[in-house]
């Protein structure tokens, strides 16, 4: 396998699907243009009328594709514990709106997998969803032998963005990456939760419209909707596994290690560290650049959450000014050229970053006093709501960070009681 960077990926494969006919579109903001969602978390979301036939693409195109910006946080908390969870990620995409479908995706997915990344074929597997016998016939007839195609249920190989809109059965394609990175368990397969098959790229047979009442109607045509997270794809092409050993993420691992003057993998609390501040500065700087505030609801609350975490994890690693800035300047020089946007409101995401900073690194050493006296003297395993209250209303901590500090030394908050008291 040949290295390949994650800028020669992202262009390949935007390359790619444009020479199969689609259009080459931009990121959308990761302010979605739909009340159900919250942020941009997928490549589908602007394409979403699409799906429902209620814009029409020029008919001189099969389809479109994307890099797309994403934010996605419903897994923060192990963010930095894994080498494969982001909060801010891009995802390479390409969508049909009836006119490709299954035959001709499953083709490009492999044609692009085997002969544009050169992956090796007897490293690559596949998952169809439970019922979808003509995808295993598809993939049958490309080659891919038997032993290499599953099936998996719901949860896994069947996609929606929310709970409503368009949706559909999916396939994944997964790469091994050996079973000295896998659990080592005999029956070790694609949907382990173990590292050794990494999934990398998801191909959505969309072709229902989730309804309120949780019904699927069909959607007048057959549609494609693809993802494949470049992170991830960068990472099997740069032969490492984990995100933040590549290019990109790496090389702000390093901004970190300057700026900190700490050595990455040395251990384990320090690389942590290093790893949230790199992820979360990319969704901050994204987040402002589009035009998010930190606030206390909504996006604008993800968002503060995300920037006070980055702060939080800075003071760890020793530094208590504001560095934020060191991160926008290297994301800003290595990205910009794909998301102008970060070019041009690079002075606005600064100016709001050094007031975040500052507002919340006056009361983080208080704050962190009030934690630890307030936990050295607890009785039992639960810090109350009131004081958890305290750290949010008179120190700015929002209550998942407080409740993330205390989880590592074993403490739960009673949030009912922090829920009241914000209430009250
Ligand atoms: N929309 C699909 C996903 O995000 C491709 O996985």
């Amino acid at each position: 396998m040949k290295y390949m960077t994650t800028a020669e990926i992202r262009e390949k494969y935007l390359k790619f699907f444009e020479e199969k006919g689609c259009k080459r579109m931009p990121s959308s903001s990761l302010i979605p243009d739909d009340p159900s969602l919250l942020l941009t978390s997928a490549g589908m979301v602007q394409f979403k009328p699409y799906f429902l036939h209620v814009k029409e693409l020029d008919p001189a195109y099969v389809g479109t594709t994307t890099v797309q910006k994403c934010v996605r946080t419903n897994d923060i908390d192990i963010i930095g514990t894994t080498g494969r969870h982001l909060s801010f990620f891009e995802m390479l995409g390409n969508f049909s709106f009836g006119k490709y479908f299954k035959k001709e995706m499953c083709a490009w997915a492999l044609e692009f997998s085997t002969q544009v990344l050169e992956l090796p074929a007897e490293r690559l597997y596949f998952t169809v969803f439970e019922d979808d016998d003509e995808t295993i016939e598809i993939w049958k007839n490309l080659g891919v032998p038997e032993d290499h195609i599953s099936k998996l249920g719901e949860d896994d190989n069947f996609w929606r963005a929310g709970p409503t809109g368009p949706c559909g059965p999916c396939s994944e394609i997964y790469f091994d990456q050996g079973p000295e990175v896998g659990c080592g368990k005999p029956d070790c397969k694609p949907g382990c939760d173990c590292d050794r098959f990494l999934e990398y790229w998801n191909c959505v047979f969309t072709q229902f419209d989730g309804q309120e009442d949780g019904t699927l109607a069909p959607l007048k045509t057959k549609n494609i909707d693809t993802g494949m997270g470049l992170e991830r794809i960068a990472a099997i092409m740069q032969g490492v596994t984990n995100n933040y050993d590549t290019d990109v993420l790496r090389g702000l691992v390093a901004v970190g290690e300057r700026l900190f003057g700490k050595t990455y993998k040395t251990d384990d609390a320090t690389d942590l560290s290093l790893r949230i501040v790199a992820d979360h500065s990319r969704s901050v700087t994204f987040m402002i650049a589009d035009g998010i505030l930190p606030s206390n609801e909504g996006r604008g609350y993800v968002l503060r959450r995300l920037l006070r975490r980055a702060v939080m994890h800075g003071h760890k690693l020793g530094i208590e000014g504001p560095f934020l800035s060191h991160y926008i300047e290297q994301i800003v020089n290595e990205m910009g050229h794909v998301y102008p946007e970060i070019v041009e409101n690079r002075e606005l995401v600064e100016r709001v970053v050094a007031s975040e900073e500052e507002r919340f690194g006056a009361t983080l050493r208080q704050g962190q006093a009030f934690l630890d006296e307030a936990l050295s003297k607890l009785e039992g395993d639960t810090l109350s709501g009131k004081e958890a209250f305290t750290l949010h209303d008179t120190y700015g901590f929002p209550v998942e960070v407080t409740e993330e500090i205390c989880a590592e030394r074993g403490i739960k908050v009673d949030t009912a009681e922090f829920e009241a008291c914000m209430e009250e």
